[in-house]
């Protein structure tokens, strides 16, 4: 594997790949790999014959008061592990050359940013929404892979990518999970043995919905509670546990009775660390616990 610090050299290596006849997979990420990105890399790895990985810790997509400064950074454990799993070409950008000086150029997705975590992050999907379409850019024509655990991110960056017309494939890859059904992130690692047991009240909360939903439950504002309680229970700190339209994102009042297809989504701090997970029901099967 390649590891490159240089945009340029990156752009090349791509079109060289396209040239020589390969399909070029992107599998962009902010480091402190785990098996959730692994399994995005091998998935990329099963459709593309050329694989390329990104590690940048965006600055703009962080607020003021968040994790950017001591977001954990390992690019050469992060390095090993993409060379394992058979990634051709790695990325690692200098912060300046991704925002060189002077630069006053944002993108900005619309109404699929603005619930759920868009309404507790402030310009964070548009801090996303920016340094995707500039991977996208030095990239060339690719297939993306993103990780449903961001779900609001995956339908905002799939947003862009058509409106945008861009040259891009989106592949969505189902949640990685801890055997207890944490689902895998870089944040877990802040986590202190009690505050990892509280961390559980995510996965309990979309169990508990899903539990409802398969035996015919749809009234929004029950399928809400039922989520609800696990979280309350493991912690005081909510933003949200919602319940909206897998495809809009728009928020079902509780007296609504939702289709076939419902998400349900959380946010919630456990400590000092923000966590967020999800489930389609009637679409994602959850783990049994
Ligand atoms: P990061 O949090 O490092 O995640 C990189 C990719 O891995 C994202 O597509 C995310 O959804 C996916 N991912 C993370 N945990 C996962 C899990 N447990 N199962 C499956 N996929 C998982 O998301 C970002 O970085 C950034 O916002 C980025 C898109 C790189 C832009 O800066």
């Amino acid at each position: 594997m390649h590891v490159l610090h240089d945009v340029e050299a990156f752009r090349n290596a791509c079109s060289e790949a396209r040239r020589a006849g390969h399909r070029v997979a992107l599998v962009p990420t902010m480091g402190a790999l785990h098996e959730g990105h692994l399994t995005l890399a091998r998935e990329a790895r099963r459709h593309a014959a050329f694989v390329a990985c990104t590690v940048f810790v965006n600055p703009t997509q962080f607020g003021p008061n968040e994790d950017f400064a001591r977001y954990p950074r390992d690019l050469e454990g992060d390095a090993r592990k993409l060379a394992s799993v058979g990634v051709d070409l790695l990325l690692a950008p200098p912060v300046e050359v991704m925002y060189p000086s002077g630069e006053q150029t944002r993108v900005r997705v619309g109404s699929l940013a603005e619930p759920l975590c868009g309404a507790f992050r402030p310009g964070h999907f548009e801090g996303v929404a920016t340094i995707v379409t500039k991977l996208f850019a030095l990239t060339g024509p690719c297939l993306a892979v993103f990780g449903r655990k961001d779900y609001q991110q995956l339908q905002v960056i799939r947003r862009l990518v058509r409106d945008l017309l861009l040259p891009v494939e989106i592949l969505g890859v189902p949640t990685v999970r801890e055997p207890d059904g944490l689902a895998m992130s870089s944040r877990n690692l802040y986590l202190q043995p009690d505050e990892r047991q509280q961390a559980l009240g995510l996965i309990r909360g979309l169990r508990a919905a899903d539990s409802l939903f398969r035996q015919g439950e749809r009234r929004a504002g029950v399928l809400r509670a039922a989520a609800l309680a696990p979280v309350e229970e493991a912690t005081p700190w909510i933003d949200y546990v919602s319940v909206a339209d897998p495809d809009t994102l728009s928020i079902w009042a509780d007296e609504v009775s939702v289709g076939e297809r419902v998400l349900v989504a959380i946010a919630a701090r456990v400590g000092n660390t923000r966590l967020i997970d999800n489930a389609v029901l009637g679409e994602d099967t959850l783990p049994l616990p």
